[in-house]
């Protein structure tokens, strides 16, 4: 009898484990659910793409052909768009130049039209454009190739045409002068622009020009988008463009590309960005007793930063740095901090200091307020309610204040359950390796993204060291060249019934 109940009674206890177990296990799966990292392999039967194989072996055979093709992206790179005084009329005549020889637009043909202060436009059967301006010094260009089935919804390829400052003394050769050199590995372009994203935009319109050529027709809507003021949060460029509610319901746009990462050296497989990390800026204030330098005074204002400091925020960082790397066995993720919240500390301010010089004035006075900034960058299946909800702790930890600079409380990711979504994943994962990433930093993406567009960022720089903002920004001949044959597939299919 009683070693019968011993039975029931162990029974129980395995049951009960068992469930524990089950629902471990479930848990697991939740949080892998969670897991910012997709892992979706290629299931689809590799397509020929034969215009695009074609173009690859032309390429091949025809040094006059390669010689044109690199002429023209060192003419795009030689247009100084450098922020802070990029010239985008220059970029644009440039661009619509290079469109009205792709589409063999006659002299009188495409008479422009001036339809609001901000907008001119010009159409014919096939193309239409648009130049549209923010600010009457910022125009962007916009290409409609117009496809038999509007009503489908357009699909989009964007870059944009402005690039950031360069340290002139830091550079092998002028970065503006878009020099071709002789490497080991073949030619190599050295520009600033020559990744982040010239590359991008020229490769576009090269591709676009052979499927012109080849007599393609698409099926839905084009638009490609050559905007102003990336480098420089987009105020005058996509911001702006995506309220115009008007430009947004012509443009139609269902599904978007955008500016990925360089590979890095010897690697090649190819980032595929569906969403980004969001940038949260904020000052945290504390005010503390004041009093004369000599005496010990009992919670100081800069007292109260450094506790911030050491209890919050550089543990935070410490256990975000060790998460990134336990959370994966994935080497590379193992350096993505798209993955984790990254926060640091960009600025502190206190004591009294001279208006004109910004040079100390009281070293014995005991400063009243003392104010810490901080850049924080937010992965997109970070929960942001939540993290308010932690940085108010932390300012109420201190009795301070927070103020937030920048703090947008939306961060949306593409669908990848979306048809075109899926389509587009498929035809890269035919043509090369690819791996699914959160973007570190912000792009133009976000803008269309918020209004529910689906965004991919995509850049083919395989073997390429990321070097974009950095000194002796290069590319490749052989990786640009071979971009614009995957272009020809990508932008055909995305266009095709
Ligand atoms: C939990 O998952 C592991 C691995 O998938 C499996 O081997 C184990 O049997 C599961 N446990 C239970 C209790 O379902
Ligand atoms: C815009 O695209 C959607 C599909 O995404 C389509 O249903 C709609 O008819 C299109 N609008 C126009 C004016 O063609
Ligand atoms: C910013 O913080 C991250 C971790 O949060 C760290 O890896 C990175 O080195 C920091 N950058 C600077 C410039 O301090
Ligand atoms: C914050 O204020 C409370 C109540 O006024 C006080 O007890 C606490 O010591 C203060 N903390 C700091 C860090 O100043
Ligand atoms: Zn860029």
């Amino acid at each position: 009898m009683k070693a019968q109940r011993i039975l029931i009674l162990t029974v129980f206890a395995l049951f009960a484990w068992m469930a524990l177990m089950v629902q471990a296990n479930l848990s697991t799966t939740t949080q892998l659910e969670a897991d910012p990292m997709v892992d979706i392999s290629a299931t689809s039967i590799k397509k020929e793409d034969p215009l695009a194989e074609q173009f690859r072996h032309v390429l091949k055979q025809d040094s006059k052909l390669r010689d044109d093709i690199m002429n023209r992206f060192q003419e795009y790179l030689r247009v100084p768009t450098q922020q802070p005084k990029p010239q985008y009329t220059k970029v644009v005549d440039f661009l619509l130049d290079w469109t009205r020889r792709i589409f063999n637009v006659k002299e009188n043909e495409l008479v422009e039209r001036q339809v609001s202060p901000r907008l001119r436009v010009a159409e014919n059967d096939q193309i239409k454009y648009y130049i549209y301006s923010c600010k009457p010094e910022k125009p962007s260009f916009i290409l409609t190739w117009k496809g038999k089935s509007p009503q489908k919804g357009s699909i989009m390829i964007n870059s944009h045409t402005d690039v950031v400052p360069v340290d002139k003394d830091q550079w092998k050769y002028p970065p503006f002068d878009a020099e071709m050199v002789e490497e080991s590995t073949g030619r190599r372009v050295y520009a600033r622009g020559a990744q982040d994203m010239k590359c991008v935009g020229s490769a576009y319109l090269e591709a676009i020009d052979r499927l012109v050529q080849s007599g393609y027709q698409p099926d839905r809507n084009l638009q490609v988008v050559f905007i102003a003021d990336e480098e420089i949060g987009a105020v005058d460029g996509w911001e702006c463009l995506s309220h115009d509610k008007q430009m947004m319901s012509e443009l139609n746009i269902t599904f978007g590309l955008d500016e990925g990462l360089a590979s890095g050296e010897n690697e090649d497989v190819i980032p595929i960005y569906y969403g980004e990390n969001v940038a949260w800026w904020f000052e945290i204030t504390a005010v503390g007793n004041v009093g004369h330098g000599s005496q010990f005074i009992k919670d100081t204002s800069t007292e109260k930063i450094h506790k911030l400091l050491r209890d919050k925020v550089f543990p935070l960082r410490e256990q975000q740095q060790l998460q990134m790397r336990l959370q994966t066995k994935n080497p590379r993720e193992k350096s993505q901090p798209s993955t984790v919240v990254t926060i640091n500390l960009t600025g502190l301010r206190a004591g009294h200091t001279s208006k004109e010089t910004g040079d100390f004035t009281n070293p014995n006075v005991i400063p009243r307020t003392a104010t810490a900034l901080f850049d924080m960058r937010i992965p997109p299946h970070i929960d942001l309610v939540e993290t308010e909800a932690m940085l108010q702790e932390w300012a109420n930890y201190v009795n301070g204040t927070i103020r937030f600079i920048e703090q947008p409380k939306v961060n949306p990711i593409t669908d990848l359950t979306d048809a075109t979504v899926k389509k587009f994943l498929n035809i890269v994962n035919d043509r090369m390796k690819t791996e699914l990433r959160i973007f570190p930093a912000a792009t133009d993406a976000r803008y269309p993204r918020r209004l529910g567009i689906n965004m991919i960022g995509y850049s083919f720089m395989p073997n390429t060291k990321v070097l974009l903002h950095d000194h002796n920004e290069y590319l490749d001949e052989s990786v640009y060249l071979e971009s614009i044959v995957h272009y020809i597939a990508i932008i055909k299919r995305l266009l095709d019934e």
